[in-house]
């Protein structure tokens, strides 16, 4: 378990599967930039379970116990952590994201990753305040890398050093 001071974050296991089953495959979570990737019953409890290496996946928690939404990272070739979250409708402008984007990047930072990226729709900007809010920087333009409901989208890159 991460503790952050509003939030904490704890590694996915079959007790979020009722969760994750609900919201992973609700539209409305994945939101208007984010393909929706649905998910079964079956294929979360062979998944849970697993090994995940190179792979951070957490559930963030608000400070009394509720499931608010997830946060996950990447740790890619080129040697940067790729970050990405979801927070669930109703949880939504409460500073939540914000808050669980804070806690992750500091326990990277304090655990030796040195590069923390992510990428975003240039619409998202409830993403991108919370990029920004963290002191993300702009760093690359990508024309329609990702599809969605057969529409492609740009995205934009973000970065965060450490040090
Ligand atoms: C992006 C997301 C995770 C943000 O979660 P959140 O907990 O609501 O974020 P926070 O409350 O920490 O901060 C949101 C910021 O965006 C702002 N914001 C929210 N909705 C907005 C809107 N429609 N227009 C402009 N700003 C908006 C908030 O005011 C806040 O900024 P502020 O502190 O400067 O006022 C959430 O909207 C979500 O789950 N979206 C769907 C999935 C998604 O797009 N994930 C990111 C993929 S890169």
């Amino acid at each position: 378990m991460i503790k952050g001071d509003t939030v904490h974050l704890r590694p996915f296991g079959l007790e979020d599967l009722d969760f994750l089953l609900r919201w992973n495959n609700d539209p409305e979570y994945s939101g208007m930039f984010e393909p929706l990737e649905p998910v079964s019953q079956e294929e979360l409890e062979e998944w849970l379970p697993r090994e995940k290496p190179g792979q951070l996946w957490y559930i963030i928690g608000s400070l009394d116990g509720e499931k608010v939404g997830q946060i996950v990272g990447r740790y890619q070739d080129d040697g940067s952590v790729q970050i990405g979250y979801r927070i669930i409708p109703s949880a939504r402008g409460r500073s939540y994201c914000t808050e669980a984007a804070r806690t992750l990047v500091t326990h990277l930072f304090a655990s030796g990753v040195e590069w923390i990226v992510a990428e975003v729709n240039p619409r998202n900007t409830p993403s991108i305040r919370v990029l920004e809010k963290l002191g993300f920087k702009k760093i690359e333009y990508k024309e329609r890398p990702v599809e969605i409901n057969g529409i492609w989208l740009d995205g934009v890159v973000y970065e965060l050093r450490g040090g």
